[in-house]
């Protein structure tokens, strides 16, 4: 239930320095701090995904989408009992204890970059009595120490983008999972092959607009070379499915929808609220190069480690 009480003001302080701190460091710093500045800029009522959420089957806000998705990467993953999972980029554990609760797997492990999702999403694990199946690692997804062949599936919801690079990381998944297992992620890559090909303002803007900071340049290129990359380390049946149409318009109707409600604009910092909401309203914007939806995908990527 929202509340009207005004965004305080000693967390517009926090915000400022955490987007100074954020904007002066580099490397893994820097990808640390933009996570802490977003943990400032939360707007889900009941939960603390990070994502953009799934807009399917009625869902009523943003909560409810980010559980879709959640459902969506598990049923890609066909997460069963008896399972043992990576999960890279957990946020804030949400998803890992859905998918303990909802699938039955034995034992997630996950691993991310900024302490506090660490030390947050094990908190969670506690509170929801599951934390002797969930292990929460502090690390980086592209240095993975797991030995080889010892998961079953590994899975991500949105946060390859910002390994830098995510292929370090495709070759860690690969090489920890067991022979048949599936890995399965969603991720935000350029709309087309062509934008890949040629240094286009969009690339320049996906390098350099602060909606992808924290991510790594190695990381811009599309669904073909994404499919290509995979199959090159071994992967068979590979899948990359777009799912923009039921993520970035429909979420970005639903913040339109309550952006000028008080109680959800009270949970907006007043130093960002004025950009925020013309962005949102501006439509045309939206579809100009130079907003990063209008130049990026949204795709569930799927493929199977081959048996022997
Ligand atoms: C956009 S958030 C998504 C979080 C979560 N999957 C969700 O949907 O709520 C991306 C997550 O990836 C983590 N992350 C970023 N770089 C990472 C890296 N190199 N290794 C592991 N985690 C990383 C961030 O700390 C953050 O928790």
């Amino acid at each position: 239930m929202l509340t009207t009480t005004k965004y305080p003001l000693r967390k517009e302080f926090r915000l400022l320095g955490k987007l100074l701190q954020a904007e002066l460091s580099t490397g893994t710093k820097r990808a640390q701090r933009i996570c802490e500045v977003w943990d400032l800029l939360l707007l889900t009522e009941r939960t603390r995904y990070l994502n953009f959420g799934y807009w399917v089957d009625g869902c009523e806000i943003v909560d409810d989408a980010c559980e879709a998705m959640v459902d969506l990467v598990g049923r890609a993953a066909e997460l069963k009992p008896g399972d043992r999972v990576l999960d890279a980029g957990f946020g804030y554990g949400e998803q890992d204890v859905r998918w303990l609760e909802t699938t039955g797997v034995s034992e997630i492990v996950g691993v991310n970059i900024t302490p506090l999702h660490v030390r947050e999403a094990r908190r969670l694990a506690q509170a929801k009595g599951v934390a002797d199946r969930v292990r929460f690692l502090q690390g980086s997804a592209t240095e993975l120490t797991f030995g080889a062949e010892t998961f079953d599936k590994v899975v991500s919801i949105e946060a390859l983008v910002q390994f830098a690079p995510r292929q370090k990381f495709l070759e860690h998944a690969h090489r920890v999972l067991r022979p048949n297992g599936i890995f399965a992620v969603t991720d935000i890559i350029p709309l087309t092959a062509q934008e890949n090909q040629t240094p286009t303002a969009a690339k320049q803007k996906w390098e350099k607009d602060s909606f992808f900071n924290g991510t790594s340049k190695e990381n811009w290129y599309a669904a073909d070379e994404y499919s290509r990359r995979l199959t090159a380390l071994g992967f068979t049946d590979v899948t990359i499915r777009s799912i923009r149409d039921d993520v970035w318009e429909p979420w970005r109707r639903y913040m339109v929808s309550r952006i000028d409600d008080p109680a959800f604009k009270a949970r907006i910092s007043r130093m960002i609220y004025p950009t925020y909401r013309k962005y949102l309203l501006d439509e045309v914007g939206q579809r100009v190069a130079g907003q990063p939806m209008a130049q990026a995908d949204y795709v569930l990527v799927v493929a199977r480690k081959p048996e022997r």
